[in-house]
Formats: structure tokens, sequence, C-alpha cells
């Protein structure tokens, strides 16, 4: 019968192998959990069974496969040991000669020296980068790329990197810009426009109020004759320049000398031709002003007559434009309508007297038409 001591000594070992078999399992599982383990070898009465692990990482590689970026690993020296499919169509090159190639070569010098820059930052610091890759057809393509490090005990660091193409990105911000720069543009050119607008106004009301009787006269004839435009159906952009060509039609009075504008009675002959030339005088102060309508046109016809006997050249119907018979008319209704040093107010009554009897003969007949019922129907008043 065994002594008491050799039965304790024996269920000591038994415990210790026990024990053991334990701690081997624990650390097993560790290894598996970790991954730096890929097969399992298990002791069974009829040997040794291995279980080898090389599919656990399957799904992950489906996942690397199936994702919309570019993923692969490389060592530190740019020697790329995977690549996904995504990036070898990136860079426009068979899989199988992308795998065992250096990443520098679809970089250029200037991205090869970002990217070493990239590999030496901290780990624990952004690895985040846009790029240009180089692909084997020639083209250019923006990437953004992210780099993390491993560390391996064995064969000593690997890098993994993930690429996303930025071209349609790019191209979009490209449209983007283009578009707000030409936003910018036009914005800029209408307040130009608005700006060159207001000086020439300015200009205009400074002459305008040198002569007492006349001041308003232009910013009234500009709502009448704005107002005919609309009643003729003329687009609102032609109204505008209709408007702005009234608000300015006398600016060459600025030529005529204050006593002669402001003179009670009737004027001489010599008188009556020197103010005459305001036509002229206000077509040179604006023929060099890039406008988008003929304002200097309006300016230089406001006084011409449907029949040719106006000033200065004596144009007759058709060859006056449009918007200039529109302004002469407003420009006798509003003339007629207000006091002037040289007669009494004659009023608005006479005033659409006279445009009715030389409607078609001194008027444009529509531009008549159109006046007399927004007079009559539509109530117009001088404000
Ligand atoms: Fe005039
Ligand atoms: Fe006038």
């Amino acid at each position: 019968m065994p002594s008491e001591s050799i039965i304790q000594a024996t269920a000591s070992s038994e415990i210790e192998g026990l024990r053991r078999q334990l701690q081997e399992t624990q650390e097993a599982l560790l290894a598996i959990q970790g991954g730096s383990v890929d097969a399992l070898v298990v002791p069974s009465e009829s040997g040794e069974k291995i279980f080898t692990l090389v599919n656990a990482d399957r799904p992950y590689r489906i996942l690397l496969e199936e994702m919309s970026e570019g993923a692969l690993t490389m060592t530190a020296d740019g020697l790329i040991l995977f690549s996904n499919q995504r990036f070898a169509e990136t860079v426009k090159t068979p899989l199988n000669h992308v795998v065992g190639s250096s990443i520098y070569t679809w970089l250029n010098p200037e991205n090869q020296v970002i990217l070493k820059s990239i590999l030496t930052i901290d780990p624990s610091e952004k690895r985040r980068k846009e790029l240009v890759l180089l692909a084997t057809d020639g083209k250019q393509v923006p990437i953004y790329l992210s780099v993390s490090k491993v560390s391996l005990s064995g064969p000593g660091d690997i890098y993994c990197l993930v690429t996303t193409d930025l071209t349609e990105e790019k191209k979009i911000e490209e449209i983007v810009t283009a578009k707000k720069m030409a936003l910018a543009a036009l914005k800029s050119s209408v307040e130009l426009e608005k700006s060159l607008e207001e000086s020439i106004k300015s200009i205009a009301y400074t002459v305008e109020s040198r002569d007492e009787y006349t001041a308003g006269h232009m910013k009234r004839v500009g709502q009448l004759a704005s107002a005919i435009a609309r009643e003729l159906g003329l687009p609102e952009d032609t109204v505008h320049g209709i408007d702005l060509a009234s608000t300015i039609h006398d600016v060459g009075k600025i030529a005529i000398p204050v006593e002669i504008l402001t003179k009670p009675g009737k004027l001489s002959k010599v008188e009556f031709m020197l103010v005459q030339t305001h036509v002229e005088a206000g077509y040179d102060i604006v023929k060099n002003i890039q406008f988008p309508w003929p304002i200097a046109r309006m300016i230089l016809e406001h006084h011409e007559r449907m029949d040719g006997s106006g000033y200065p050249q004596g144009l007759k119907g058709d060859e006056i434009l449009l918007g200039s018979r529109i302004i002469a008319l407003s420009d006798v209704i509003e003339a007629m309508s207000t006091h002037r040093p040289y007669r009494f107010v004659v009023g608005i009554d006479a005033a659409l007297d006279e445009i009715k009897q030389h409607r078609g003969t001194l008027y444009d007949a529509q531009a008549v038409d159109a006046c007399l019922k927004l007079f009559a129907e539509k109530r117009f008043t001088f404000s």
C-alpha cells in the first residue's frame, strides 16, 4: 500500500499538470484572439490534431475587396505586400503587377517626399494627406491617403494604406469655384454698372439744379417714359435702359450758359441754336461709356420728330430708336405740364391734346396711344 506521502506527491503532481494545461490553453486562446497564430495544435489520444486558422481572415479580405477605397499594405521601404482590386484599378495596373512593386512607382518626386514624411509622423498623430497618384495610363488621380503603422515582432513594421479617389470631388469643387467666381464677377459688374448709373445721374441732377424751373424734369420724364415702355409691353431690361436714358437726357445742358437756360421770355435764334447743341453735348458725355443699352443714341435723338422736323439730324420714323421716340414724347408732356420761364404752365390736358393732334406726324403713334391710355385709364401722375 502506498504511503500517505506518496499519494500526496502524486496528487500534487497531477494538480500541477492540470494547472500547466490550463495555462497553456489560456495562452493559446489569447494567441487566437490576438491573431498572432494561424494554427491551433490540440493533443489527443491518437496524436496531435492541428486546426488551421488560415480562413479566419476571409471576412476581412472580402471587406477589403468590396470597399470603394483602395487598400494596401507595404513595408517601410514602400514595397507593396497586398493590394485590393480597387487600388489596382485606380493606378490602371493589373493587380499581380501592383503586388511586389513599390508604392513610389505611382508618385511624382514631390509626392514621394510627402509620403516619406507621413511615414515618419508619430503613430499617435493623424497620418492623412491629399496626394496625386500617377496612373500607368498617364492620368493624374487626386487621392486622400490615410496611413496606419502596424509594428510586428518578426518582419518589421508594416504600413496599411487606404486611398480615396477624389476625382469626382475635385470636379465638383472646380464647378462650384467657377460658379462662385462667375457670380462674384457678375455681382461686381452689376455693382459697377449701378455706381456708374448713379454717378451719371448725379451729374445730370447737378446740371438740372442750375435751373430752378426744370429741377426734377428728367426724373419725371423717366417716370412717364418707363410707364409708356411698359404699356407697350417692352421687356423690363429695355424699360430700365429707357428709364436711365430719360433721367439723364438733358445732361448736355451742362454746356449751355445758365443765363440762357433760365432766361425769361423768348430766346433769340442764336440762343435757341445754342440750346439745341445740348443733345450733341450729352451724346459726347456718354458715348464712351459701355452701357448695355444705346443710352448715348437715345440722348442724341430725344428732339427728333417722326416727320423729320426735329434736330440735330432730322431723322424720320424708324430711323429714330423706339426708346428715343418714347423719351421725346414724355419730354414734351412733362415740359408742357410744368412751368417754364418763357411761358406759364400749359397743363396736362393741353399737352395730351398736342400729342393727339400730332400722333404719327411728330410723335410715335403707338407711344401716343399708350401715353393717352396711361392718363385716361390708369390715372398716371408725376410724383
Ligand atoms: Fe432736351
Ligand atoms: Fe428734356
